[in-house]
């Protein structure tokens, strides 16, 4: 069956190619067949790279479901859903390709996607195009979201006594819109905890935001992005809306105390 697959795909193929050799056929390519074919070019190779070292867990058709997957907690991303979680685009937007190459670059800590530090950045570029071609909401324009400026860190943030009001102010609104979910110590153990489920149907627990890593990245700006734009297809919400941009500062300044009790090392050009 496969066999007679491969040889009618092969016949088709040759076909195709006797067609365009023969003669009254040929043409000078166009700019716009160079571009089809760079295009199609950087598909192929994409495809290439994500069935080598992304279909084991994501699966040969990017749905998640890989041979690795069965049990996996949290499960590899369904791709086909087009819904992401680490994006610097309002929540129900799609990630940008720089948000794509982060994570794969930086891999995911507290699950099983690793850090691919070793591809090349043309292999993270063509991974990435392979990827975006795996739902069609990436032909919907209106799902594109643009960057939500992020700005740059409060200077209070490195000062070790400008940081202890903000520290403050940061619990005190942590206790009333993330400890439900997160608990009273960010730890993660709250009365909903065990029944949040991500919209894969699969439990998604309150992150223990103690840990020593994060998932979306461990400095200060990562913890602003994912309180500002939300974790989508979880049920962690964004707060864009919801609290100004200090108070955002102000929780990120509570939650790096938990790993840096005595101030943020170093001054920000160093990390
Ligand atoms: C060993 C398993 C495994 C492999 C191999 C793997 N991933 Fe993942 N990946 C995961 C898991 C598990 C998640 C979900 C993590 C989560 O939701 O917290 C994930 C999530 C992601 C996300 C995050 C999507 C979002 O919601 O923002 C991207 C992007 C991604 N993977 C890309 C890749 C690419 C590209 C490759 C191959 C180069 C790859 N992964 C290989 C397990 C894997
Ligand atoms: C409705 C429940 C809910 C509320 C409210 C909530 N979160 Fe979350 N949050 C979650 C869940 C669930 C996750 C884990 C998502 C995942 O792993 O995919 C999460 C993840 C996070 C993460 C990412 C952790 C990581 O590993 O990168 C941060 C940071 C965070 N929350 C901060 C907050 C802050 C700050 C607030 C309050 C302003 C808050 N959350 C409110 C449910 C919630």
């Amino acid at each position: 069956m496969v066999v007679a697959t491969l040889l009618v795909c092969v016949t088709i193929g040759s076909l195709a190619v006797a067609l365009d050799r023969m003669p009254g056929r040929s043409r000078t390519p166009s700019a716009a067949d160079t571009v089809r074919a760079s295009v199609s070019d950087l598909h192929l190779r994409g495809r290439h790279l994500f069935q080598r070292h992304c279909a084991v867990c994501h699966g040969k058709w990017g749905d998640g479901r890989g041979e690795m997957a069965v049990g996996m907690r949290p499960r590899p991303r369904d791709f086909t859903s087009g819904i992401f979680k680490f994006r610097s685009t309002p929540s129900g937007y799609l990630p940008t390709d720089e948000d794509l190459r982060r994570t794969i670059r930086r891999g995911i800590a507290n699950s099983s996607m690793p850090s691919f530090g070793s591809l090349a950045e043309n292999e993270v570029v063509a991974v990435v195009a392979y990827l975006k071609s795996l739902s069609p909401r990436w032909e919907d324009r209106t799902a594109a979201g643009t960057v939500q400026p992020l700005g740059t860190e409060p200077l209070w943030l490195t000062d070790p006594a400008g940081i202890a009001g903000h520290r403050a102010a940061g619990e005190v609104t942590f206790v009333t819109h993330c400890a439900p979910c997160h608990g009273a110590t960010a730890n993660g153990v709250s009365a909903v905890a065990s029944s949040l489920e991500d919209i894969w149907g699969q439990p998604c627990p309150p992150a223990d935001l103690g840990s020593a890593s994060l998932k979306s990245g461990p400095e200060p700006i990562d913890i602003f992005r994912t309180i500002s734009t939300g974790l989508d297809g979880s049920p962690m919400p964004s707060f864009a809306e919801s609290l100004s941009a200090e108070q955002r500062w102000d929780l990120v300044a509570y939650l790096v105390g938990f790993r840096h009790p005595d101030g943020l090392p170093g001054a920000s050009e160093n990390r």
